[in-house]
């Protein structure tokens, strides 16, 4: 068969991960990097399988419209009825806090109390009401914590957004949240391929916030001064055995928004409750942490592009 998978994206560190198990596997494909770049919306896509790994944090990259030029590939792709893995409804909640919080919220699944806020004087008046309570910042389009800052006063806030080191969003969105105060520093990720649960991923925050589970972020780590005292513990560790009620929930979650790929991050308070923050329409590569376990989300990833390669082949006869 001719048809190929095709990844568009716009991250070649990551991209290499996946290419290289497609070989492995013998699946033919092509890279759509998307940036600049164009698309004749009279021509038909070719025939195959197209997965859609399109990046909120492209801008970080240098790739500012990346998203932007994905959509409209997918909006073409989508309209020629085309196999597409993460489409329009993943991408929109891949770039958009508020989207994931609304669609979370939608499947019963709770999420911080959070206020939305476009513009600097809006922030402080929004910040009311966290008043005599811990709360963060972060950037509505964001990943790699973007804009996460920690404040216990609204005078802090006023300083902070009054002041040179204010980082406003991509998209102008800022999002005020409710502090989780977890008694560990850990997060957990969950890690998602076909819309099914493959594994979850314990990620050490005590180092801050700047969190990507992922080998390029870790690289940049080093570099941090604050580094140090992690070589004795790995950062990021995959929980044997997770089996939590959570995971059918995120199951259902994807299902009703059209997400096949992601990982989907929570964090539990002093008193067990579960809050999710964050859906990253993209699965994981921690090398150290996947070859602990023997679980390769790249390798399941590949796996499944080329088994939805195939049904095309039995869907077309
Ligand atoms: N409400 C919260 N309470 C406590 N810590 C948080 C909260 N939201 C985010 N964090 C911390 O900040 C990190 C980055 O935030 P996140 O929402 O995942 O943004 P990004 O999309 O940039 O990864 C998280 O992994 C977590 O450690
Ligand atoms: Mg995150």
């Amino acid at each position: 068969m001719t048809e190929k998978v095709y990844v568009i994206h716009e991250n070649e560190e990551w991209t290499v991960h996946l290419f290289r198990r497609l070989e492995e596997l013998g699946v033919p494909y092509e890279d759509w990097f998307t940036d600049a770049g164009s698309v004749d919306l009279t021509n038909e896509p070719p025939q195959g399988v197209f997965y859609n790994r399109m990046s909120a944090s492209s801008h970080t990259r240098g790739h500012r419209f990346a998203p932007e030029m994905a959509e409209a590939k997918i909006a073409w792709l989508e309209r020629h009825n085309r196999r597409v893995v993460n489409g329009s409804r993943a991408l929109r909640l891949e770039v958009s806090k508020v989207n994931q919080y609304m669609a979370l919220d939608a499947a019963g699944i709770r999420t911080p109390k959070t206020v939305a806020v476009s513009g600097k004087e809006q922030l402080l008046a929004a910040a009311s009401a966290f008043e005599g309570e811990s709360f963060i910042t972060k950037h509505n389009r964001a990943g790699k914590g973007l804009g996460v800052r920690l404040f216990h006063s609204l005078e802090a806030l006023e300083e902070y957004v009054g002041g040179g080191e204010f980082d406003e969003s991509v998209d102008g969105i800022t999002l005020l949240q409710q502090y989780i105060q977890a008694p560990e520093p850990f997060i957990t990720r969950c890690e998602f391929v076909g819309g099914k649960f493959l594994y979850a991923v314990q990620v050490d925050t005590s180092e801050g916030f700047e969190l990507c589970p992922a080998d390029a972020c870790r690289l940049e780590d080093i570099s941090c001064p604050a580094d140090g005292a992690s070589e004795t513990r790995p950062k990021f560790q995959i929980i044997e055995g997770f089996d939590d009620p959570i995971i059918a929930k995120y199951e259902r979650f994807l299902e009703e928004n059209g997400i096949e790929v992601a990982g989907i991050e929570f964090i539990q308070n002093a008193d067990g409750e579960l809050f999710t923050y964050d859906v990253n329409t993209n699965t994981n590569y921690n090398a150290d942490a996947e070859a602990e376990s023997g679980t390769y989300g790249m390798l399941e990833l590949a796996k499944y592009l080329e088994n939805q390669r195939q049904n095309l082949a039995t869907f077309a006869k």
